[in-house]
């Protein structure tokens, strides 16, 4: 049996799976101010250190999920029916995989997306996090949201963050198995937090993250620097949160991301999402800046760059970015 289907089993020990009706969740996507980059392993999606995300409220993924009349998952994306081997079905099975009572017994799953697809915002992390939810209410397990993290972070790593609204934290963790290492909402509000999109490229990424991220920890000779970045940035970013310090936020989540994508450059062999385009957005950010606008951004692993700001300067941002695709985090 996979080491996370044990783990699984574990978590719902003694748990009935008797499918009921069809099931209905959302979850948000989030974009992480201090990222995860590097596994501890690789089956659990257990990562080498914490993160902190801002969820996207409205932007996130609807799931409905149900038994399906016969054996084989159904699988639906944004009103299509997709074949059973395109990537989306197969990541979507393979993760349901963890769940299923039976090798004949199959989900009908229809997923739609919030997240417009060409924003440059990962739509799978607010994905795994809605499907995890949804297969809690289908078996009616009624499991924690902490457990509902654990098992959202087997589908993808950043899902562990999405099951909250808000400012999330997910905790490394120590254990083996991994059921320290799930993420859960800070309490703290900021209602005039926006993040803007800008979208410079919406081609597929020459590297996903999860071989990216290999990449870097089994060839970056600076990668032992990073777990101490991170624990660094993460503590100056909870100062920040705590004190509501827009300018330390934006200061932290800028360098944490810069520090990333230097860790990827210095991989081999090297990964580089920035575009001309998006070193360009950059000096454009940091002109207005030293013009007084209070603009940082972050990025992850591809080529479009994400706004941090304030309400009281979304004109500014918007004269600077006319396509900018503004959300407010706290609604
Ligand atoms: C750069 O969560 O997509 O967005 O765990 O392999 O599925 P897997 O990786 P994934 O990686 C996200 C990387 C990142 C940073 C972050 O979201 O923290």
């Amino acid at each position: 049996m996979s080491a996370a289907r044990q783990v699984v089993q574990r978590i719902l020990a003694g748990r009935e799976f008797q499918a009921n009706g069809t099931a209905k969740a959302y979850a948000p996507a989030n974009i992480a101010l201090v990222k995860y980059w590097g596994k501890r392993d690789e089956a659990l999606n257990l990562p080498v250190t914490g993160s902190l995300s801002i969820s996207l409220g409205p932007l996130g993924s609807h799931v409905e999920l149900a038994r399906a009349e016969s054996a084989g998952d159904r699988v639906w994306l944004n009103g299509q029916p997709l074949p059973a081997d395109s990537s989306f079905a197969r990541r979507a099975s393979a993760f349901l995989d963890l769940f299923r009572p039976a090798k004949d017994f199959g989900f009908a799953l229809k997923a739609r997306n919030t997240v417009p697809t060409a924003a440059g915002f990962a739509s799978s992390a607010s994905g795994f996090a809605a499907l995890a939810k949804a297969a809690d209410g289908l078996f009616g397990w009624g499991l924690a949201a902490r457990e509902l993290s654990i098992l959202a972070r087997l589908g993808s790593g950043s899902a562990a963050r999405s099951l909250a609204d808000g400012f999330v934290e997910w905790q490394a963790g120590t254990a083996a198995d991994g059921l320290d290492s799930f993420a859960e909402r800070l309490d703290a509000e900021w209602p005039e937090l926006r993040v803007g999109a800008v979208v410079l490229c919406s081609d597929e990424k020459p590297v996903g993250s999860r071989e990216g991220m290999k990449r870097s920890v089994e060839t970056c000779e600076f990668y032992r620097e990073w777990p101490g970045r991170v624990a660094r940035d993460l503590a100056a970013l909870k100062t920040a949160i705590a004190k509501k310090n827009f300018a330390a936020l934006g200061e932290v989540a800028e360098g944490n991301a810069l520090a990333m994508h230097a860790l990827m450059a210095a991989t081999l062999p090297p990964i580089v999402y920035a575009l001309p385009e998006t070193v360009a957005a950059m000096r454009t950010i940091w002109t207005a800046r030293e013009a007084g606008l209070a603009l940082w951004f972050t990025m992850d692993a591809g080529p479009n760059v994400k706004l941090l700001f304030e309400a009281k300067d979304e004109s500014r941002v918007r004269e600077i970015f006319p396509a900018v695709e503004v959300v407010a985090p706290f609604g």
